[in-house]
């Protein structure tokens, strides 16, 4: 089979995500439901929550999906619904109904995997992208580079060895006072700061690929208990970002001459990060690298990408049956 028109679905996190996405590269609509006013308040994703919200939010965003894509139920040649990482409750509301429009239907289901997605996000964003190529996933819950050789055979270079960039930016912004979620807000307010006023550590030195944020999250929190006069909130965003987007660029550099890639790709909700989108251009300019780094809403959750990762699956018949399950945590690769 050529599913040309796939429904993707995602419900990993807090995001009640539906889009429909023609022959894995074109999004004909892409609806995103944020549920960040609601967790805003808790400073963080509450999972019981997540999971009510996204029971109320999938059918109506679903509709919204097919509506903007104009098409409809009977146009849809398979569905492609994100089943593992993320919060459990929440996975079994997308995956439910993605297994019950595949069986009222009668066309294939495929589960996929978050960060395959992240990645996926890159053909959507640049369709001129090539395998293999070097990605860096960074995401709330994730910080990795992997060498994606061709679909489905991923290569696991390096990881975060405590906390995500993300989860450094939440935590972060959380201590500045300046809300949740904290990135989109760091990334704002640094703007109007000086990085150079203060200089956090770089993470881990050494020969290691693997990332490390936590001794930054504390230098910024101790920071800020004795923050001297003269140096703003503003100064230490700028800081913290430079100090983040450093390392996740000097990484992924690394990695990619390792593998003597040609390409780089960028994804999860941290690659929305202007200052990292911009540093990457740089660097892959100088280095002569073709740079692949989606728009800022593929980089956030989004069910597109979910729909483009799913297409080959289904294209080369890898369906899942309705035995499909769902997993709090599991390896790409
Ligand atoms: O991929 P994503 O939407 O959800 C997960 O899979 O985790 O990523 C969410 C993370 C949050 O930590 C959020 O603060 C961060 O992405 N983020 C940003 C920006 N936009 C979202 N971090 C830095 N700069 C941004 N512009
Ligand atoms: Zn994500």
């Amino acid at each position: 089979m050529q599913p040309a028109i796939v429904l993707g679905i995602e419900t990993s996190c807090d995001d009640t995500c539906a889009s429909v996405v023609r022959d894995g590269r074109e999004i004909l609509s892409n609806v995103i439901a944020s549920q960040d006013h609601l967790h805003r308040k808790f400073g963080g994703v509450v999972p019981e929550i997540a999971c009510r919200k996204h029971v109320e939010s999938l059918q109506p965003t679903i509709r919204q999906a097919l509506h903007a894509a104009g098409v409809s139920y009977a146009d849809i040649d398979g569905i492609a619904v994100t089943n593992r990482p993320g919060l459990i409750g929440a996975l079994i509301v997308g995956v439910s109904a993605g297994k019950a429009i595949s069986l009222a239907l009668g066309k294939p289901l495929v589960g996929v995997h978050h960060l395959e997605s992240h990645i996926w996000a890159n053909f959507l964003g640049q369709p001129a992208l090539q395998f293999p190529f070097v990605c860096l996933i960074v995401s709330g819950g994730h910080t990795d580079l992997i060498h994606v050789c061709s679909p489905g055979e991923y290569e696991v270079l390096a990881r975060t060895v405590d906390d995500a960039a993300g989860e450094c930016f939440d935590k972060c912004a959380r201590a500045m006072g300046l809300g949740w979620p904290g990135g989109p807000a760091v990334d704002k307010l640094a703007r109007e700061g000086d990085p150079s006023k203060v200089r956090f550590p770089r993470g881990r030195a050494g020969g290691s690929l693997d990332f490390s944020f936590s001794g930054l999250k504390t230098a910024v929190v101790r920071y800020l208990e004795r923050r001297p006069q003269g140096v703003t909130i503003a100064d230490v965003a700028a800081g913290l970002q430079d100090a983040i987007v450093s390392v996740l660029t000097s990484h992924t550099l690394r990695a990619a001459e390792s593998k003597d890639a040609k390409w780089i790709a960028v994804g999860g909700g941290v690659a929305a990060n202007s200052l990292l989108q911009q540093r990457m251009r740089e660097t892959c300019a100088v280095r002569g690298l073709s740079l692949a780094i989606p728009p800022p809403r593929l980089c956030t959750d989004n069910a597109a990408m979910v729909a483009a990762a799913g297409h080959w699956r289904l294209a080369k018949g890898l369906a899942s049956d309705l035995s499909l399950d769902t997993a709090a945590a599991g390896p790409l690769a």
